[in-house]
């Protein structure tokens, strides 16, 4: 079968209600448009089976219970976690985040103790460092990016020194689609005695992650990148981690016993999950995993790979068009149009029925170091085929006509 028949075979936009005929989604990388399985788990959550978790002594509570720790469990098989203790439902991955920051790091870091990011990672892995180092008098340090887009491991291997106690790295860069080598970014993190979280938010719907060959520390990512609902995502953590963890919120289910002498904590997962939880989006995102694992990460990838590598080869070949981040990038490609703003690119892009995003996607550093203000950027999913990039390649060029 030649790669065509292939993009159309795995096309999988008959289940997503959100797709009418003739609107081309491209923005992907923002959040995914969602499946019917995952639509009708969520409707029996909140309908025939909705209750509370952990508290309930009746029966639908009970079975609500089991679900919602279902879930968890199916969360750690699909990262491939030791244990479902080391997941921790939060609201996504800027709130994982956060809570590794304000956790973690206020518990373990102090004055003079080093963190490194890179040049390329969304606000969501920069600010919560930003609050670290208002609080604690850490520094953090810049890893800078190669040529074409990606971490610069060499240089990081360079920078590194036994006062880092932190690297911070998203594993599939949002606006230019680069992967990260996470492994060899845990292996030098680890000879000076760092720890390593991977930002995981573009990396689990594209393709598959397991923790412990990754070698990582903290790992992190949002249920609605992942055709799953919003204001749900995971943080991974090796279990040693967790346990030293104090809590980042407090309230009700994190606790083993309160007194207003003195209050202790549950064990983790629950030390962090403070609150009654989201159940609901637990059971979707639940829902969303066995979806994209039945279709296969590996096939997954491998489309989306595919359909960058049609648009990429479609952009070039318009002259005004300057392609960002490197050939082979995943399920995203950034661009800009000589003498066109972005967002004049996305309203025209629209009026041609295809949704891309343009402006600095969360990631300013990165645009300052692009030298522009913003970029336009298409990101794909399971839904999308090769009519989408011809969409895209017909829209860019009325763009570049108006613009003469
Ligand atoms: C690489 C990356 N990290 C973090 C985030 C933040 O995710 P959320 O807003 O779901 O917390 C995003 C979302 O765009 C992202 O692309």
């Amino acid at each position: 079968m030649n790669a065509i028949a292939d993009i159309a075979k795995m096309s999988r936009r008959a289940d997503f209600p959100g797709l009418p005929e003739g609107w081309h989604y491209l923005d992907t990388a923002a959040t995914a448009q969602k499946p019917q399985a995952v639509i009708d788990a969520i409707a029996r959550a909140y309908g025939e089976d909705y209750a509370t978790v952990h508290r309930g002594v009746y029966r639908r509570s009970a079975d609500m219970t089991i679900a919602y720790e279902a879930a968890r469990q199916r969360v750690a098989r699909f990262v491939n976690a030791r244990s479902s203790d080391e997941i921790v439902f939060v609201r996504g991955a800027t709130e994982a985040i956060n809570l590794v920051a304000q956790s973690w790091g206020v518990s373990t870091l102090k004055a003079g103790d080093r963190i490194l990011l890179s040049q390329l990672e969304h606000h969501s892995n920069i600010v919560p460092w930003q609050l670290l180092r208002e609080r604690t008098g850490i520094e953090i340090d810049v890893c800078p990016l190669t040529a074409d887009g990606r971490i610069d491991l060499d240089a990081a291997e360079a920078m590194l020194t036994d006062r880092h106690r932190l690297v911070a790295l998203a594993h599939v860069s949002n606006v230019l689609g680069s992967t990260l080598d996470a492994r060899r970014a845990a292996d030098l993190a680890h000879r000076v005695g760092a720890k390593i979280l991977i930002d995981g938010c573009q990396a689990v719907p594209r393709m598959t992650v397991d923790v412990q060959a990754l070698d990582c520390d903290f790992y992190v990512f949002s249920g609605h990148k992942l055709y799953g609902p919003t204001g749900i995502g995971a943080l991974w953590a090796r279990g040693e981690l967790l346990d030293a963890m104090p809590p980042y919120q407090g309230g009700g289910s994190m606790i083993d016993r309160v007194t207003f002498a003195a209050t202790s904590w549950a064990p983790p997962p629950q030390r962090f999950e403070a609150g009654t939880p989201n159940i609901v989006g637990a059971l979707g995102l639940h829902a969303a995993i066995d979806y994209v694992d039945a279709i296969g990460l590996d096939a997954i990838e491998a489309h989306e790979r595919a359909l960058v590598a049609k648009a990429r080869d479609a952009l070039s070949a318009i002259n005004s068009v300057r392609l960002f981040g490197p050939a082979d990038s995943a399920g995203i490609v950034s661009f800009a149009i000589e003498g066109v703003h972005p967002h004049d690119i996305g309203t025209i892009l629209d009026e041609e029925g295809v949704a891309i995003r343009a402006g600095h996607h969360c990631a300013q550093p990165l645009m300052d170091h692009l030298d522009l203000p913003a970029t336009a950027r298409a990101s794909f999913g399971i839904y999308n085929d090769e009519d989408d990039v011809a969409a895209l390649a017909r829209g860019i060029e009325r763009v570049t006509r108006i613009f003469g």
